[in-house]
């Protein structure tokens, strides 16, 4: 299993200490929410901040857009230095073409999903990306609760799947909801305000890891 920080959480004025604070501590890849006031009611950053943190970390950065039309926008986090991106299937009108025109440029592609999006409505496309990220909160604030209800939605991705693509999660998750998102499959883990909000961001990471997890499979 993977372990990716939200920044979302952190403390963007001391946003070098942040980052290295959470790569001393373990974090597989860093999740970076960007959001437009459209797609969701807040405003985060863009790719001038995306360009920033790529000089401050080797690790993979994983790009996730909570925005409309993510088509007219993704050159610019390629060249901002994203690796992994992911946008809303609820925000693009042609998710497939997305997903390949990523792929061309080398860059992982992420099938990202509300809680309210029914498996059936993704079910034939999930197979064209490289990922796919589940949200178990509705997107747009850090810090909200874990909706259990889409567990059975992580579940069904994952037998259908048959495991070969791996599955990211991403709202409320800390300790203990990590326990259900693991067992329904997920391999890659966002946490923001669980991670950051803790004094010890070591003890925070090494306790979302679990003993079973396939690090190679993510
Ligand atoms: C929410 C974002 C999340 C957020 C998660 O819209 O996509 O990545 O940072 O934060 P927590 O872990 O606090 O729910
Ligand atoms: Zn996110």
């Amino acid at each position: 299993m993977w372990v990716a920080p939200s920044l979302l959480s952190c403390d963007f004025s001391c946003l070098r200490e942040e980052i290295e604070d959470v790569v001393r501590g373990g974090a597989d890849l860093l999740h970076l929410d960007v959001m437009d006031g459209h797609f969701v009611p807040n405003l985060t950053f863009g790719p001038m901040i995306v360009k920033a943190i790529r000089k401050l970390t080797r690790l993979p950065l994983d790009a996730h857009l909570m925005i409309e039309n993510p088509e007219k926008w993704v050159d610019r986090f390629i060249e901002a230095g994203a690796d992994w991106i992911s946008f809303h299937f609820e925000a693009c009108r042609d998710p497939i073409s997305l997903a390949k025109y990523l792929k061309e440029k080398k860059i992982k592609a992420g099938l990202a999903i509300n809680p309210g999006t029914p498996f059936e409505s993704v079910k034939d496309i999930l197979r064209e990306f490289d990922f796919i990220l589940v949200m178990t909160v509705n997107p747009g604030f850090g810090g909200q609760r874990f909706m259990k209800e889409v567990v059975e939605k992580i579940e069904r991705i994952h037998s259908y799947l048959g495991g070969e693509i791996p599955i990211e999660v991403d709202g409320g998750i800390n300790a203990e909801t990590v326990e259900y998102v693991l067992k329904a499959g997920a391999t890659i883990i966002v946490s923001g305000s669980y991670i950051f909000g803790s004094p010890d961001r070591k003890y925070a990471i090494d306790s979302l890891r679990r003993e079973n997890g396939d690090k190679g499979k993510a």
